[in-house]
């Protein structure tokens, strides 16, 4: 960190002030973040840190949001950027197209599994998932079967804000009654979650009960009524679970049997998330369409695409009528597919889908040592996408009342000791994958200090 990247103490306090009167921070309230500490600024960051105005510097234990995965500062990703904007910034989306998306969309085709290979560029993960459902929606229409509108999500799920993808969400966390009426057709079915089966089941004898129900969903609602499933490969959003053996292969098997278009959402699972480019490679998934955003360009700009089976997209030849309904004037764009190229160039070169692995399995292993903590009740991940669940009570595994406020005050305690993540009853830890050993060790260490404090704070126990 050097003198000049921080900012003087009134420059910082007008940036605050003019923060707080005209920036809009998503999701959060504007009192929380007038507080002391309560909105963060950033200057600078390079591979696994950030850099606040104040000068303070962090371990972007969350890769800003499941985004940065080659890490911050790479000046070789903003110089493709820019040598395609002084070469050609835009054509038209709706009838053109330019060098960069075709050879992106070309790479993309190599490295999406089986059959996948057609690309539908947009701009964020919401517009994937919006994508993905009215591609499915149109697929059905063409073939005659107008009725097929229905959409299998899961509970507790996320795929994002727009309309569309908030209609198939799990979770209240984007609260959906301000919104209501939203797209009708989504029904929700149990997500996996070994830890707290809805079934109260065990893996050891479970069945796999929460992927074999979907059949009986799809019956009652009628086969001729449902469009698409839409997943995670691993939900992040349901708290990290990770899916039995077999759990993808029936749902493979279901949705063939009763023509359901499979969507995996690979939004945050791809591009080496999990240890593997994609997540649905752990399980042999080979779904009919795909949603790829953040780590696609690793947020150096706003890119984000829709990938559909060759078999998929085959349906939409023929003339007017047939072609996709669909376009945005963004999607596509040069200069973001120059920067999602040379990313995608990066992961290769420095191979960060192995280093995920690797340092994924070793992030594992140590936080398992954190089980040890009186409010750990589970720790879980896959690569670099791991998480632990705080529980009140291991044995009962009752959960801390809204007003423990485990979230904010473990959030408080972690930025403090120099971490940022998500944390509150399931705490996310997904660093950038080009993490070493050293960078794990501090994480762990920061997150085992936090733990102990916040235990020391909400279990205060009567003197022997
Ligand atoms: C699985 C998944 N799908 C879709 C989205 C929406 O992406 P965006 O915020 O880029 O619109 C997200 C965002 O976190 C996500 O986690």
């Amino acid at each position: 960190m050097s003198d000049q990247t921080r900012l003087p103490l009134d420059k910082r306090e007008d940036y605050r002030q003019r923060a707080l009167a005209h920036l809009w921070v998503h999701t959060r309230q504007w009192n929380e973040l007038a507080e002391q500490d309560g909105l963060k600024v950033f200057v600078d960051g390079s591979g696994a840190r950030l850099v606040d105005a104040e000068g303070n510097s962090y371990i972007d234990a969350l890769s800003g949001l499941w985004v940065v995965n080659v890490g911050h500062g790479r000046r070789e990703i903003a110089a493709a950027a820019y040598e395609q904007m002084k070469q050609l910034v835009y054509v038209n989306t709706f009838a053109h197209a330019s060098l960069p998306p075709i050879d992106l969309a070309t790479k993309l085709a190599e490295l999406t599994p089986g059959s996948l290979s057609k690309v539908f560029f947009v701009n964020s993960g919401s517009e994937a998932v919006e994508t993905a459902l009215k591609m499915a929606k149109q697929y059905h229409y063409l073939a005659g079967q107008q009725k097929r509108y229905k959409v299998i999500a899961r509970r507790h799920s996320y795929h994002g804000t727009t309309l569309g993808a908030l209609s198939v969400n799990g979770s209240r966390a984007v609260y959906r009654p301000y919104f209501e009426p939203l797209v009708p057709g989504a029904i929700h079915v149990p997500n996996v979650n070994c830890y707290r089966c809805d079934y109260g089941l065990s893996p050891a004898n479970c069945d796999v009960l929460c992927a074999k129900m979907v059949e009986q969903t799809i019956q009652f609602e009628g086969p001729d009524t449902v469009a698409a499933l839409i997943a995670e490969p691993i939900s992040t959003a349901a708290g990290t679970h990770i899916p039995p053996r077999d759990y993808w292969k029936i749902l493979r098997d279901i949705c063939d049997r009763y023509g359901v278009l499979l969507v995996a959402d690979e939004v945050i699972n791809g591009f080496g998330r999990t240890g593997k480019w994609f997540g649905s490679q752990h399980f042999g998934l080979v779904p009919d369409i795909m949603t790829l955003a953040k780590g696609l360009s690793s947020g150096y700009l706003p890119i984000a695409a829709t990938v559909a089976r060759k078999e998929v997209a085959e349906r939409f030849k023929g003339g007017r009528k047939e072609a996709f309904a669909h376009g945005i004037t963004f999607g596509g764009h040069p200069a973001a597919a120059a920067a999602a190229l040379k990313n995608i160039e990066i992961i290769e070169s420095e191979q960060l889908v192995e280093n995920s692995a690797e340092m994924g399995a070793y992030l594992l292993n140590s936080l398992e040592a954190l089980r040890g903590h009186e409010i750990v009740g589970d720790v879980r991940g896959l690569g670099l996408m791991c998480a632990l669940e705080l529980v009140k009570d291991k044995k009962t595994k009752e959960r801390f009342a809204e007003s423990d406020d485990i979230g904010a005050r473990l959030t408080r305690s972690l930025s403090k000791r120099g971490l940022l993540t998500r944390a509150g009853e399931i705490v996310q830890l997904a660093p950038p994958l080009c993490v070493v050993r050293q960078d794990i060790d501090e994480i762990v260490r920061i997150v085992d200090e936090s733990l102990a404090e916040l235990e020391s704070e909400l279990l205060v126990r009567p003197p022997k």
